[in-house]
């Protein structure tokens, strides 16, 4: 197969925006240009990679191979250049990360600061749940992913740097509000709003209940820890989500946390990579950053959620 890299590049891009138009703008090459590319690249490889059906188009079987093929190598080369900039002595560079949903909640905090410290560096950040992230680490999609503990057995480094503690939240005004160490099986009797089964939360939700045999009437399942808490304010159910999302809801006191035996589930948070990856510089200074000063830097703010909790 005698494919060029400048095929490959045109085609990820064509492939990605599915329109020769969007993938032209962005390489600043003619529509003709990119046509030609990708009509040379078909006939190298001897197989229809597009169709084109009305004035939509969509990749065939060969190109959704060629297209899982095309971003790994684009990755790599990314990843090349980034460690043969480091060797010219040039410090800067492109970070691109995935957070789970719920450290999307400080980690923009964290690349704010980051980004003020090295100021020629650029980012890209994905915010998806944990079972999309584990699949961005197996395809290799990212540099670095902040998300809850990793499964065993897939080839990953992955570093604690923070507690998640998940609690149950209510409206202010339930019944349960207030109550002092409420026993778990009470909450048998209530409704709940969970997020999706793919969440972090939901999964350590549902071991946390079977653990303790307590079984849990899940009344609405939602995508966004936003979602959760609006329903939550609006009466519709109680929620269990991370302390990290609940921060402008207690100060304004719209939700209160509720005080249940045996909570909160204490997860924590993780930055990972795949084993074996070449960080780029960057990517480096960044895992040393996260795992050096990011407890500190968000401790203010989990303190002042504490205190929330707490009452006092
Ligand atoms: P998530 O968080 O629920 O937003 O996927 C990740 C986790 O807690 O593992």
């Amino acid at each position: 197969m005698n494919v060029t890299f400048r095929q490959l590049k045109v085609f990820e891009a064509v492939a990605r925006h599915l329109s020769y138009t969007l993938a032209a703008r962005e390489l600043h090459l003619s529509q003709p240009a990119v046509s030609m590319q990708i009509k040379q690249l078909e006939e190298n490889t001897g197989i229809a990679l597009f169709e084109q059906l009305g004035k939509q188009t969509y990749l065939t079987e060969a190109g959704r191979e060629m297209y899982h093929y095309s971003r790994a190598i684009a990755k790599q080369l990314e990843e090349a250049s980034e460690v043969l900039e480091h060797l010219k002595g040039v410090h800067r560079g492109r970070l691109d990360i995935s957070v789970a949903s719920t450290a999307n909640y400080f980690s923009t905090r964290l690349l704010a600061v980051f980004a003020r410290r090295y100021p020629g560096t650029s980012f890209s950040l994905d915010v998806t749940n944990r079972e999309t992230l584990l699949l961005q680490l197996q395809e290799n999609e990212k540099d670095m992913v902040i998300m809850g503990k990793p499964p065993e057995g897939m080839e990953l480094m992955a570093e604690d740097f923070m507690e998640n503690p998940l609690v149950v939240v209510a409206p202010p005004d339930h019944p349960l509000a207030g109550k002092k160490g409420i026993p778990l099986d009470t909450l048998q009797n209530e409704t709940f709003v969970v997020r999706e089964p793919g969440s972090g939360t939901f999964i350590a939700m549902e071991r946390f209940f079977a653990e303790h045999s307590v079984s849990l009437s899940t009344g609405m399942q939602m995508t966004s820890n936003e979602a959760i808490k609006q329903a939550v304010e609006a009466g519709l159910g109680l929620g269990i989500v991370s302390i990290h999302t609940l921060e402008l809801e207690l100060e304004a006191r719209r939700l209160v946390v509720l005080d249940v035996q045996a909570f909160p589930i204490l997860r924590h948070w993780y930055v990972v990579h795949r084993k074996g990856k070449r960080l780029s510089p960057v990517a480096q200074a960044f895992r040393r950053f996260v795992l050096d000063e990011a407890k500190n830097l968000l401790l203010q703010t989990r303190q002042s959620s504490w205190a929330q909790l707490t009452g006092c």
